[in-house]
């Protein structure tokens, strides 16, 4: 068997990777774990500001404010990335909205924006990513939910749920589409992981902390997920030596998903 990842006399080049959502949450930690590996990340959301802050006393952070639902967005983050980076070896589909509703109380926008935010945008980026992609053998992190996983049922969060089962069938459809032409396509499903997301979905910051605390006993690992638990996760999989994994979903949960 040949090392294809022996060292050369040549240092390889700055791997170009995008992580959309990356300006908070799951999203900045891996931005910034891919940053500190000596990578250059795109980081894509729709606010300004916290973008900033994600590259603030990082070298290699570039930021895009475009909001993922329009239709433009991926052309956009594409010929970004190439522009900046001149290549592009690894798409990380972190953004996404949480819906807290059941059938009957669905809000038509609200429903609209979870799938086109957190199913549709990640599928027109992967697909127009597909050509820079394969010019270097890339990757695609899809960040799914460990909540959703197997035949679950996720009563309360439905939609966001579907979003996330979708993405994991696409993750095993993309893997063995894409394997001819040298890409890979793996996920990550976090368990639950402190971050603001629930509180961007309308939930006030005491009920989220409330929620946490009374999960706690339910999750053997003992404790609350770190964004930087679930970073590691997506860099690692992105790794030279990760590429004989392919087309899996990797629950990232403290085994709260097989209890
Ligand atoms: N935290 C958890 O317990 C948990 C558990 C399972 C899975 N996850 C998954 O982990 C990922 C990251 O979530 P998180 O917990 O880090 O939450 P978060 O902090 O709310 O991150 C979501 C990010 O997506 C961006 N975003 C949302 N809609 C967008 C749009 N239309 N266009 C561009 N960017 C958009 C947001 O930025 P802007 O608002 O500025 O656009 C935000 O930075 C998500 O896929 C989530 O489903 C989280």
């Amino acid at each position: 068997m040949t090392d294809s990842s022996a060292s050369t006399d040549r240092p390889d080049p700055p791997r170009g990777v995008v992580v959309t959502g990356g300006g908070t949450g799951i999203g900045r930690a891996t931005a910034h774990a891919f940053a500190d590996r000596g990578d250059r990340v795109l980081v894509v959301g729709r606010s300004e500001h916290t973008l900033a802050e994600t590259a603030k006393g990082r070298d290699g952070i570039h930021v895009l404010p475009v909001d993922l639902a329009d239709p433009a967005a991926p052309d956009a983050v594409v010929e970004t990335a190439m522009r900046e980076f001149g290549r592009l070896d690894v798409l990380v589909n972190n953004a996404a909205t949480a819906g807290f509703d059941s059938l009957g109380g669905l809000d038509p926008a609200v429903v609209r924006a979870e799938v086109t935010t957190n199913l549709l945008a990640p599928i027109l980026l992967t697909q127009r990513a597909v050509e820079p992609l394969a010019a270097v053998g890339g990757t695609v992190v899809n960040i799914s939910s460990a909540g959703s996983l197997g035949l679950r049922a996720m009563p309360g969060s439905g939609v966001y749920a579907a979003t996330k089962v979708g993405l994991d069938a696409l993750t095993r459809t993309w893997a063995v589409e894409l394997a001819p032409r040298g890409i890979r396509v793996v996920a990550v499903a976090p368990g639950l992981v402190d971050t603001e997301v629930a509180v961007r979905a309308g939930m006030p910051r005491e009920a989220y902390d409330e929620f946490l605390a009374s999960m706690l006993p339910r999750i053997p690992s003992g404790r609350v997920g770190e964004p930087e638990d679930i970073a590691w996760w997506v860099v690692t999989l992105t790794e030279a030596g990760g590429r004989y994994a392919n087309g899996v979903v990797v629950a990232v949960d403290g085994a709260l998903s097989v209890t």
